[in-house]
Parts: C-alpha cells; structure tokens; sequence
C-alpha cells in the first residue's frame, strides 16, 4: 500500500517498524472526533475558496459513510496505514480520489491530532462532570436515610469526636465539588482550537481559523503554531483531576473496608457489590471496594507518564507524543469505570446503627466537648485541657465513661463545673453541642444537607 508520505522513500518500511511505530491499535477511538474535526476543516477549505462548494460536500458525505462503517464493525484497520488520520483519509482517496486529496488543505496531522485529543478530552471532561454529580447525588440521598445517626470521627484512626453520619457523607460531595471545579478549569485550556497550526509554522494559505474553532465550539484560537504543535499541557491537566477524583474514590473505599469489617461493623455492603472466596465459604468480600483502591494506582501513574513523555521535547512536534493516548486513555477509562459504579454502592450500604451505637461511648468521643465546657467557664484553653486529660486517666482506672463521674469527682477537678456538664457529655451530647460552620453538629448538618440538595436538585 503506497504511504501518504511515501513521495520521497525509495525502500518500503520494513514491516516490524510499522508494527512498532502504529497507534491505530489504541487511536482508532477518536474516529468520531477525527470526523468531525475533518468536516469543519473542509467547511472552513470550502468558505476560505480552496475547494468547492460541491467537493465539501462530497467530502463531508463521505466521511459520515465511514463514520457508518467503523461503526458498523466494517472499517478494516491495519498497521499499515499507521493511525486512525491516515485511515480516514485513505479511505475517503480510496472513494473519491482528488477530492479526497484535498482534505488535508493547510492541515498537519500534528495540529489534527490535537484537535482530537481536545475534542476527545471535552467530551470527557463533560460525561465526568454528570458522573461525579450522581456520585454527589447518591451520597446526598443517604443523608435523609440515615438523619439522626451519629458517628465516631477519627484522626490518626483513633477515636476523636462524634459527628453525624451525614457529615461524612457531604464531606465526599465537597471533596467531589472540587473535582468538578477542576475538570471545569481544565477545560477552559483544553476548549482552544489547535486546528490550522499545520505541521508547525502554520500555512501561507488563506485559511480561516475562526472559522473552525467557532464550527468546533472552541472558546478561542491558539496563538502560537509551535506552541500547538508541542502542547500536551491539557493532558497533563486532565490525567491530574482524574489523579484526585481517584484519590477521593480510594480514601471512601479504604474507610468503608474498614468499616466492613468484623472489628468496625459500621457498614453492610450490597451482595452484588461483594465477591466471596474460592475457600473460605463465610467469606463476603469487598472487591469492588478493593479494585476502585487499587486502580487508583495505574490513574496516578498517569501523571508521571505525561510529564516524563513531555519534559525536555524540544519544539515542535516530536513523534514520542503519540504516547501521550496510552497514558490518557487508561486514566480515563479506569476512572469513569469506577464512578459508574460508586453511586449503586453508596445507595445499597447499609449503617449497621446498633453496633454503631453500642459502642459510641468508648473512646472518650466527649473529651473534648468537656474541655470546650471549662473554657466556656472562663477556663482557660491549656488548663482545660489538663484538667479533661486528668479525668480521662481516672476514668481508665476505674472503667468507667466520664458521664459515669459523680458531680464531686468533677468538681475536685475544677470547681466551676456545674450540674449542667451532663448536658454536654456523652457522644450524643457531645455531638449535639458542636456548634461552628462546617461542623458535624446535628444543627449545621442539617443546613448543609438542605444546601447539598437544593445543589444536586
Ligand atoms: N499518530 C500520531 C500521534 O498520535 C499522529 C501525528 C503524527 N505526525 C507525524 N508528523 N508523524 O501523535
């Protein structure tokens, strides 16, 4: 098969370097945008005069029959033909000679394949922002379901303060909200058409840029050809907010394992969502859980891949960024995998309330609350302090939770302290009394409950 560029080669390519240097095995997926960026490139080619009215036509039409027949599963890809540009091309010469020839007027496949990429990567962004919100929405739904229940907070996986289980839950949308706010500032550099940039110095045809970036809904034109040319900024960006939508997925996956556990018991997971041992018959695992943690890695992994793919290329295009869709599309599809199936798990969960509440005063969850109670007394912060402290240790001695302390034992130990103390101690007490913006008292969960659901509709 003669090459498109194949004017000045006297030797056919040997077979194992177009083995070695095709990406149609992993670009054939942009076919779709590869389409439509053609046919607002034979748009502009048409306006700007450098082909007909009737050839733009023709050209359009045959590329929406080869778009019909890739996705018909009757489009033959081989390494011959290098990528999924030079397959689209060829195919459209391939019907309907010169005209076909023309396509590739004032175009680069350097400036063309970003533009995929671009196109690719909003479309992306976009399906993202509609999956991180029904993630949002699920964790948002719980908050009605389990109004009322109260959980231990931790910090260094020891027992700190008790919040409601709702505070958990929004803390996930807060951290998905950000997630979104990134994807949207990503894609404000993304959404700048490459198109027209050429190979590398753009072209002395008269094209009209405007033109196809308006055809293709970018905000703006790139402004630099060698810029463009070597730009993979905008993936360095995308595989970076899936890096952290990752991250936010494994830090829920690790807490609900633990609370999955015999030892928590905080949580039942659905059957559907749990996998069993090929030996150990009680076995319930929480796979799904374990995966979403684990795939965390190859997301994450991305990053570095990007940045090392793109650091010290000199300017322009360089062929080592073919390698940039490995590294994207695997971010990508690893990361929409595991958001499709969050919100089913979230909804199917069940708190195991009793065993939750059985055990909601150890772990001194109201120390704090106490010491807030001497400071209200005018005591100040660092004595408080001591004194709680002190009366944690008695407690240890004698097995006993600080609202079994008679008023006496308290007293001995600050003489402010009234009859009201038993007003804030216990967890439910304790939880009742937190009382700061963005606290995980019932009073501010339940505002930013109703804020979270006016958010997520
Ligand atoms: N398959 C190539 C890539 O993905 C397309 C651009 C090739 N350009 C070139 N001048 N060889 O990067």
């Amino acid at each position: 098969m003669a090459k498109a560029w194949g004017g000045r080669f006297q030797q056919d390519t040997d077979p194992r370097v177009e083995a070695f240097t095709e990406s149609i095995s992993f670009d054939s997926r942009l076919y779709a945008v590869d389409i439509r960026g053609s046919k607002a490139h034979a748009t502009m080619l048409a306006s700007a005069g450098l082909i007909t009215d009737v050839e733009r036509d023709q050209i359009c039409s045959t590329l929406e029959e080869i778009r019909t027949e890739i996705e018909a599963g009757n489009f033959a890809f081989t390494a011959e033909l290098e990528d999924i540009h030079m397959h689209i091309e060829s195919a459209l010469i391939e019907r309907i000679g010169d005209v076909g020839r023309k396509l590739h007027t004032g175009r680069s496949r350097n400036d063309q394949v970003s533009t995929d990429l671009k196109l690719f990567v909003r479309d992306a962004v976009d399906l993202l922002d509609t999956l991180l919100l029904d993630c949002q929405k699920a964790f948002v739904d719980r908050c009605e379901q389990d109004a009322g229940v109260i959980i231990p907070g931790y910090t260094h996986m020891q027992r700190a303060q008790p919040v409601q289980a709702a505070h958990y839950w929004l803390a996930y949308c807060e951290k998905f909200k950000r997630d979104r706010e990134r994807l949207a500032d990503c894609r404000k550099r993304v959404n700048i058409s490459p198109l027209g940039a050429a190979a590398l110095a753009g072209t002395s045809l008269p094209i009209d840029r405007d033109m196809t970036a308006e055809l293709l809904g970018f905000e703006a034109v790139a402004a630099n050809s060698l810029d463009v040319s070597s730009d993979r900024d905008y993936l360095a960006e995308f595989v970076f907010c899936l890096s952290l939508i990752s991250a936010h997925l494994s830090t829920w996956c690790e807490e609900w394992i633990i609370w999955f556990s015999t030892e928590f018991g905080f949580i039942q997971l659905p059957d559907a969502y749990t996998t069993g041992s090929s030996i150990m018959p009680q076995k319930r695992n929480p796979d799904v859980l374990e995966l979403i943690r684990g795939k965390t890695a190859r997301v994450m992994a991305a990053v570095p891949q990007i940045l090392i793919l793109i650091k010290s290329l000199p300017m322009a295009y360089n062929r080592d960024l073919q390698e940039d869709k490995l590294a994207m599309f695997d971010a990508f599809d690893t990361v929409k995998a595991c958001l499709e199936l969050t919100p089913s798990i979230v909804a199917g969960a069940q708190l195991q309330r009793e065993h939750i509440a059985s055990r909601l005063e150890d772990g001194f969850l109201d120390a704090t609350a106490l010491m807030e109670y001497l400071i209200k007394k005018g005591v100040p912060m660092r004595t408080g302090h001591g004194t709680v402290g002190q009366l944690v240790a008695k407690c240890e001695g004698a097995n006993c939770r600080l609202k079994d302390l008679s008023l006496e034992d308290l007293q001995q130990a600050c003489n402010l302290i009234d009859a009201d103390v038993y007003e804030v101690l216990g967890a439910e007490n304790a939880m009742k009394a937190l009382q700061s913006f963005g606290s995980g008292g019932a009073e501010r969960v339940a505002e930013r409950v109703a804020d979270w659901q006016g958010i997520v509709g």
